[in-house]
């Protein structure tokens, strides 16, 4: 009996793990769960006999892989697999999938309820600002980018995007407006939205000279990844600049420091919530779970990343 692990830190919602239980029980495969766990040593434990896995953000490197010998795939349910050692992956004949698309309306209906709480000073009954006639400069325009710009209209906002991977016309179909490079969206936008991968090219890429061109009084908001934010430079420029608000999804490191100096500047969830509704686990788990069967059953390595 094909056994699979689903290895969640941060747990799926109960209706999505119990969904996904009974989609490998009537296909004929064994699922066990671990999750909240704590210890990387519970993870190489509970790998020790997975011959498929289903992950959150969870950290796979090449010491989970080779506590996996029976491993031969790992579906991340969730877009960003950062957290996927891709090499090992590779080198252990494993095969990576993601779930595109299945977690983006909830990562995208938190960058409003971010923006509003911070537009309305926390809710701290002083007077705050709207969002309607306000400008938002989305920044890569993927699935979770499309989806805000989606609600975004609903806000009355304007809405432009930057994404020299999209073709214009996609972008333009959904009424946004393109911006043609990076410093042109940063500077021309009231709230800007990352919705960047963390990757080589873009990791501690949002820097002291790009914060610098934004407009005073803007809201950088991060529901993407910590990583893509150079977090010394968000300092410095928070002590330079008094207008500047961020607020995001990922804590960065220097979180303490930037509340007890900025706290009316700055806004992070005590846990990563983008993706943490029942909607966005049982979709995105379910697709794991079917991605994982057709991957047995059939050799289908559709989404495959690595
Ligand atoms: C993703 O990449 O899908 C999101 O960042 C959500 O991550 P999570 O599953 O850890 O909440």
């Amino acid at each position: 009996m094909t056994k699979v692990l689903v290895a969640t830190e941060k747990p799926f919602a109960k209706v999505a793990a119990d969904q996904i239980r009974s989609i490998f029980e009537q296909a004929g495969y064994r699922c066990d769960f671990l999750e909240k766990y704590t210890d990387k040593n519970e993870l190489l434990k509970a790998v020790a006999d997975a011959e498929a896995l289903i992950i959150r953000s969870d950290k796979i490197t090449e010491e989970v892989l080779n506590a996996a010998p029976k491993l031969k795939i790992v579906v991340r349910a969730g877009a960003g697999y950062d957290n996927v050692d891709l090499a090992a992956a590779t080198a252990h004949d494993v095969v990576v999938m993601n779930t595109p698309g299945q977690n983006s309306n909830a990562v995208a209906e938190l960058v409003f309820g971010m923006m509003v709480y911070q537009a309305r000073n926390h809710y701290n009954g002083t007077s705050g600002t709207e969002l309607k006639g306000k400008k938002l400069g989305i920044h890569a325009y993927g699935n979770v980018g499309k989806n805000v710009a989606r609600i975004a209209r609903g806000f009355g906002m304007e809405v432009v995007a930057y994404d020299p991977f999209v073709p214009d016309s996609a972008i333009e179909a959904d009424g946004v407006t393109v911006v043609k490079d990076r410093d042109e969206l940063y500077s021309s936008c009231d709230y800007i939205s990352l919705h960047i991968p963390a990757t080589k090219e873009t990791i501690q890429s949002i820097n002291y000279d790009l914060l610098s061109k934004m407009k005073q009084g803007a809201t950088l908001v991060n529901t993407a990844r910590k990583e893509v934010i150079h977090e010394e430079d968000l300092l410095k420029f928070f002590r330079d600049n008094d207008t500047l608000q961020y607020i995001s999804d990922i804590a960065p490191d220097n979180q303490a420091q930037l509340e007890a100096e900025f706290p009316a500047r700055c806004f992070f969830t005590p846990k990563k919530m983008g993706a943490q509704t029942a909607e966005a686990n049982i979709n995105a788990g379910i697709a794991a779970a079917n991605q994982i069967i057709s991957f047995f059953e059939e050799g289908i390595t559709r989404f495959k990343v690595n």
